[in-house]
C-alpha cells in the first residue's frame, strides 16, 4: 500500500524524504514522488515505476544546478500503489489545488471521491489526474482562507473513507498538516526537526520518541513542537511512545533479501514471543497476566477468529488448536467475507483476531462489527500501537520484530505460538488440560526454537530441490487436519513469490475433484506429521504417483514410512502432531523463496502485492 513520509526541520528535505520512501518500499508501489517547500515556493517531482527513477531524475537536476528549486528544509513524499487511475507520473502522488500552492499526499481510498469530483467541477475546478486523492487538494483549497489547519478541518467533514494525509502549503511554510483515519500514520519527533510516516522505520534514523495517531486526530508539525487537535479542531494532549527495536532490525543483515532473513528469524522470534509467557517456578505455566487474560474468558460459548491471507491460515490452526486443548467451539471465517455477511453473534462469543499488520482493512471491519455485537476482542499483532491494537480488548504482541518481506514468515509462526499459548491456558483455565500435561505442552514449545534452527541448517536441501522443481508448472501441497493449514499457508507462499500456479488440498477431497489435475507436470508436497494418517497420506501419494506427478514429503526425522513412496523427504524434528505447523512451514517457506530467486525473481516485492492492505 502507499507509503507516505514528512519531514519538517533544518536539514535539507529531499534526501530524508528519499530515504524514508526507501524505508517503506516494502509496502508495494509503482511510483513516487516528493513535494518541497523551499525559496522558490512548492516544488513537485514525480516518477513511476522504481523509487530509483524519481531518485535518478532529482540527482541529475541536482548535478546540473537546476537543483537550486529543490532546496528547502520541509516536504512531504509519496510511494503510491494505484487503486484510481493506472500507474502514471501524472497520477502520482503529491496532488495539488489548481493554484499549486497546497501539496498532499494521502494512502487510502475515498470513497465519495466522484460525488466531490462533481461538485467541485461545478464549481470551475479542473482535474488533472484520475486519483481520489486529487479531490482532497482541491477541498482543502475551496476551504482554505489563510489557516491550514482550519481548511482541513473543514474538508475533512466532506471525505467519506479511508485516509493517511500528509498536507503543506506555500503560504504556511512553517507546518505540515497531518491525519488519519483507518489508515496508518505515526509522526516522529526529533529535536529541531519533526516528521511523519506510514510506518516506524522510516523515523528510527531521525528519532524513537513517536506518537500513533487515532482516527481522525490532526497532528500540525512545527519544527520545534508537534500540535494535536481533534477532527474540530479542538487542541488535545497526546502521549508519545519510545520505540526500543533497532533501525537494524529493519535492515538486511547481510541476508540477500528480507524474506529469507526473517525466515531465519524464526527460532529468535519464537523465542522472543515464548519466554514473557512461561512462568517457571515449581511447575511450568502459562502466563497471560500481562495482556489481561483471566478466568472470565474462559467461560465463553464460542471461540471466532477471523482474519485474512496468511493470518487467516494461522487462524485455521487455531482452530484444531483450540478444538484440541481446550474442547470449545471455534469458527475460523475470511475477514473480507465475514464483514459482509450476517452472522449470528452470541453475547458470550470471543474474538480472536489476527493481523500482523494490524492495519489491514477487512480485517479492522470484521473486528468492529464484532465490537458492534457486543464481543469481546483478543488481537494478535505484530505492530505496537496499530488500530488493531488500539481497538481491542487485549493485545498478545507477536515480538517477532518489523516484517519487511511482502510475504508473511516469521510473524505467521509467531502468530501460531500466540494461539498456541492461548489455546493451552483456555484448556488448562476450562479443566481440560491438567497442570502436569500443561508443563510437558511447555517443554514441548519450548523445543521449537532450536527445531526451527535445525531446519535452517540444513536449508541446502531445499535450495537443491528448488534448483531441479522450480520450473513446475504445477505444484499441489496436501496435508490432513493441522497439516491442511499448512499446505494452505505452504501454497500461498509459493504463489506469492514465485508465480507458480499452486494449490493446497485436504488430502481426503483428492479423489473427489483435484485429481483430474495431476500429470507429469505437477509437483505433490504431501505434509505428513499427523502419525494417526500416515497410511492415509501414504495413499495419497500413491495414487498421484500412479499419474505421473512428482512426489516429496515433509515428515518426521525419525520416521522412515515415506522414504519408498516419495521421490524425495525433508524432515523436520519430532514435536507433538499438533505443534508441527511451526516447523512444517519452514521447508515450505525456504522452498518458495528458492524457487522465487530461481526463476529471477525479487521475492521481497511480488507483483501486485503490498504488504499492508489498508483499502478493500
Ligand atoms: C501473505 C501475506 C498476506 C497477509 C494478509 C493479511 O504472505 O502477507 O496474505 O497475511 O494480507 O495481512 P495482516 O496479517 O497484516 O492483516
Amino acid at each position: 500500500m502507499c507509503g507516505i513520509v514528512g519531514y519538517i526541520g533544518t536539514e535539507e528535505a529531499v534526501p530524508v524524504l528519499l530515504n524514508g520512501l526507501k524505508k517503506l518500499e516494502y509496502r508495494g508501489y509503482d511510483s513516487a514522488g516528493i513535494a518541497v517547500l523551499g525559496k522558490p515556493g512548492l516544488v513537485i517531482r514525480k516518477s513511476k515505476g522504481a523509487l530509483k527513477q524519481l531518485e535518478e531524475k532529482v540527482a541529475a537536476e541536482l548535478k546540473t544546478g537546476d537543483g537550486a528549486s529543490l532546496s528547502g528544509a520541509m516536504g512531504i513524499g509519496h510511494t503510491r500503489w494505484a487503486t484510481h487511475g493506472e500507474p502514471s507520473d501524472i497520477n502520482s502522488h503529491p496532488h495539488t489545488d489548481v493554484s499549486g500552492k497546497i501539496a498532499v499526499v494521502h494512502n487510502g481510498i475515498i470513497e465519495n471521491h466522484g460525488k466531490l469530483k462533481a461538485w467541485l467541477e461545478a464549481h470551475g475546478v479542473i482535474f488533472r489526474s484520475e486519483t481520489d486523492t486529487e479531490v482532497i487538494a482541491h477541498l482543502i483549497d475551496f476551504h482554505y482562507n489563510g489557516d491550514l489547519l482550519l481548511a482541513v478541518v473543514e474538508a475533512l467533514k466532506r471525505l467519506e473513507g479511508s485516509y493517511a494525509l500528509g498536507i503543506i502549503c506555500e503560504n504556511n511554510p512553517d507546518r505540515i498538516v497531518a491525519v488519519r483515519k483507518e489508515s496508518p500514520l505515526v509522526v516522529g519527533s526529533g529535536r529541531g526537526e519533526n516528521l511523519i510516516a506510514s510506518d516506524v522505520p522510516a523515523l528510527l534514523e531521525y528519532t524513537r520518541e513517536v506518537y500513533y495517531l487515532e482516527d481522525r486526530e490532526i497532528a500540525v508539525l512545527y519544527r520545534d513542537r508537534v500540535e494535536f487537535y481533534n477532527e474540530e479542531g479542538q487542541g488535545c494532549k497526546k502521549e508519545s511512545s519510545h520505540v526500543d527495536w533497532d533501525v537494524s532490525a529493519a535492515e538486511k543483515g547481510g541476508y540477500e533479501h528480507f524474506m529469507l532473513k526473517e525466515i531465519h528469524e524464526q527460532p529468535k522470534a519464537l523465542i522472543n514471543t515464548l519466554r514473557p509467557r512461561i512462568k517457571t517456578y515449581a511447575v511450568k505455566s502459562i502466563n497471560l497476566e500481562e495482556i489481561g487474560f483471566d478466568g472470565s474468558w474462559v467461560e465463553a460459548n464460542r471461540v471466532v477468529i477471523t482474519a485474512c491471507g496468511t493470518a487467516w491460515h494461522a487462524g485455521m490452526i487455531g482452530k484444531y488448536a483450540f478444538e484440541h486443548f481446550a474442547r470449545i467451539p471455534v469458527d475460523v471465517d475470511i475477514a473480507s467475507e465475514y464483514r459482509y455477511r450476517n452472522p449470528v453473534f452470541n453475547p458470550r462469543d470471543i474474538f480472536i483476531i489476527i493481523s500482523q499488520s494490524g492495519e489491514t482493512a477487512d480485517t479492522l471491519a470484521a473486528m468492529r462489527m464484532a465490537r458492534k455485537s457486543g464481543a469481546r476482542i483478543i488481537a494478535i499483532t505484530n505492530v505496537v500501537g496499530s488500530t488493531l491494537a488500539r481497538e481491542a480488548d487485549l493485545v498478545m504482541y507477536t515480538w517477532a520484530g518489523p516484517e519487511i518481506a511482502v510475504a508473511s514468515t516469521k510473524a505467521f509462526t509467531t502468530q501460531l505460538l500466540c494461539i498456541y499459548l492461548i489455546a493451552l491456558q483456555f484448556g488448562f483455565l476450562r479443566g481440560t488440560i491438567g497442570g502436569d500435561v500443561l508443563a510437558d505442552y511447555i517443554d514441548a514449545l519450548e523445543n521449537l526454537s532450536a527445531y526451527a534452527a535445525r531446519i535452517l541448517d540444513g536449508k541446502e536441501n531445499i535450495q537443491r530441490f528448488a534448483s531441479r522443481q522450480f520450473n513446475k508448472s504445477k505444484v499441489f501441497f496436501l496435508g490432513r487436519l493441522f497439516d491442511y493449514a499448512v499446505s494452505l499457508e505452504s501454497a500461498l507462499k509459493l504463489k506469492e513469490v514465485s508465480y507458480t500456479h499452486s494449490e493446497a488440498f485436504a488430502a481426503g477431497e483428492l479423489k473427489h475433484g483435484p485429481i483430474a489435475l495431476v500429470d507429469e507436470s505437477t509437483l505433490v508436497v504431501a505434509l505428513c506429521t499427523q502419525s494417526s494418517l500416515f497410511d492415509k497420506m501414504d495413499s495419497n501419494i500413491k495414487e498421484v504417483k500412479a499419474r505421473g506427478a512428482a512426489t516429496a514429503a515433509i515428515t518426521y526425522e525419525d520416521v522412515d514410512y515415506f522414504d519408498k513412496t516419495v521421490d524425495e523427504v525433508f524432515r523436520i524434528p519430532h514435536t507433538l502432531d499438533s505443534f508441527t505447523p511451526i516447523l512444517s512451514v519452514i521447508p515450505c517457506q525456504l522452498y518458495a523463496y528458492y524457487c522465487a530467486v530461481q526463476r529471477g525473481l525479487d521475492p521481497d516485492k511480488p507483483r501486485n502485492l503490498a504488504k499492508s492492505v489498508t483499502v478493500e
